[in-house]
């Protein structure tokens, strides 16, 4: 079908994630392998293509939360190892192994489970331990991982091929729990007594302590934020990555107001002078946060513009200023950058009181995303 679609779009430049990845490959030591984070439609920046670029470009690994993104994954094509974050389900056993898939293990019972069906099937299957060594969400307990020794023999038919854990306040660098947890990751290893029998990948880093522990790397680091352009610290990185994507849109109606006129609903805001509504044909459903309303702000003509009354599901207004000529079609950026300005993912997120990743998980399926080709 050639519909012509509603000029609301995001834009993902693959050749900037693509740069990204090359300036965190420089900045790790060759040894380190890159486990791309994938999880989340690529944090909205869409798995599919985003994966491909990643594997194309070299990432040893790619992790997904759950199987279903790993299918989807694998569907397209993609034939890199994929670490399912948040293990498997009962009866997600078979497409596990039978797509070749490494999920993360938190309860006995799923090596066992594993162990039978890769024998069943006459595949063996790769899995990490995820180990809980202060976040107190998903993992064996640092301190009980003597009580999976037996389950994690080295069998023909399901294999240990790491151990890892996640810090809980990577973004601190002075929080002491890093360093605690650090430590008991450390422990874990040191004492786990099979350790020398595999060909053993562990990993600890997300973006912010690939950034602020560089000396805890271990073999592997699970890169997300990073690889899309955003730095997870409130301090300047020293590692040069540039956001990836943009949020844009277009006016579909302009309209002379009266001084003293309500805008949207609730009448929220009420123009001061006589002067021009603009209509974009954008909303909450897209991604556009209701924390927006009277607050945000948007790029026309190379110049910042208050967002007026409140963000409806589909539409926004905007108030032109005097002495700008707007027009039906002109193009308004939400995110990204428009002549000398720029609207950044973590300024909205900041105007939204939340982070990031939210702002990134936040964009609604409806909105078109075009990629730049030739990577
Ligand atoms: C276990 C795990 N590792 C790595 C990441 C990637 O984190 P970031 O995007 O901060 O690099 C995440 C993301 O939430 C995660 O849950």
């Amino acid at each position: 079908m050639n519909t012509v679609r509603r000029p609301t779009w995001i834009e993902i430049d693959l050749n900037q994630i693509k740069r990204n990845f090359i300036s965190l490959r420089k900045f790790l030591k060759r040894n380190v392998r890159i486990i791309a984070v994938v999880k989340a439609d690529a944090y909205g920046h869409g798995a599919v293509p985003v994966a491909k670029c990643l594997e194309k470009i070299g990432a040893d690994v790619l992790a997904v939360a759950i199987l279903e993104e790993a299918l989807e994954l694998r569907s397209a094509g993609i034939k890199s190892p994929i670490l399912i974050l948040n293990g498997f389900w009962p009866g997600q056993e078979k497409e596990i192994i039978r797509e070749k898939l490494t999920p993360a293990i938190f309860r006995k019972d799923m090596i066992k489970t594993l162990r039978q069906e890769g024998e069943r099937l006459g595949i063996p299957v790769g899995y990490y331990l995820k180990i809980d060594t202060g976040m107190t969400r998903l993992g064996f307990a640092h301190s009980r991982v003597n009580q999976i020794f037996t389950e994690c023999f080295n069998s023909r038919w399901a294999n240990c091929e790491g151990f890892y854990t996640h810090l809980s306040s990577a973004e601190d660098k002075n929080d002491p729990v890093n360093q605690v947890q650090i430590k008991r990751f450390k422990q874990v290893l040191e004492t786990f007594p099979f350790r020398k029998n595999f060909l053993f990948c562990n990993h600890l880093a997300n973006s912010a302590a690939i950034l602020n522990f560089p000396d805890a790397l271990f073999d592997a680091v699970r890169p997300g934020l990073l690889l899309y352009g955003i730095n997870p610290l409130d301090s300047p990185s020293n590692l040069e990555t540039h956001s990836a994507l943009s949020f844009k849109t277009s006016i579909i109606q302009i309209k002379k107001v009266d001084a003293g006129s309500r805008i949207g609903y609730g009448g929220t805001f009420r123009t001061k002078r006589n002067s021009e509504i603009a209509t974009l044909p954008v909303g909450f459903a897209d991604g556009l946060n209701r924390l927006l309303s009277n607050k945000g702000s948007v790029i026309l003509h190379g110049q910042k513009l208050s967002i007026v009354g409140r963000i409806s599901m589909d539409l926004t207004t905007i108030e032109i200023p005097e002495h700008t000529t707007a027009r039906i079609g002109d193009e308004v950026c939400l995110i990204g950058s428009q002549g000398d300005e720029q609207i950044s993912i973590k300024e909205v997120a900041d105007h939204c009181n939340t982070l990031p990743y939210e702002v990134l998980c936040g964009f609604g399926s409806r909105v078109q995303r075009i990629y730049s080709k030739n990577i």
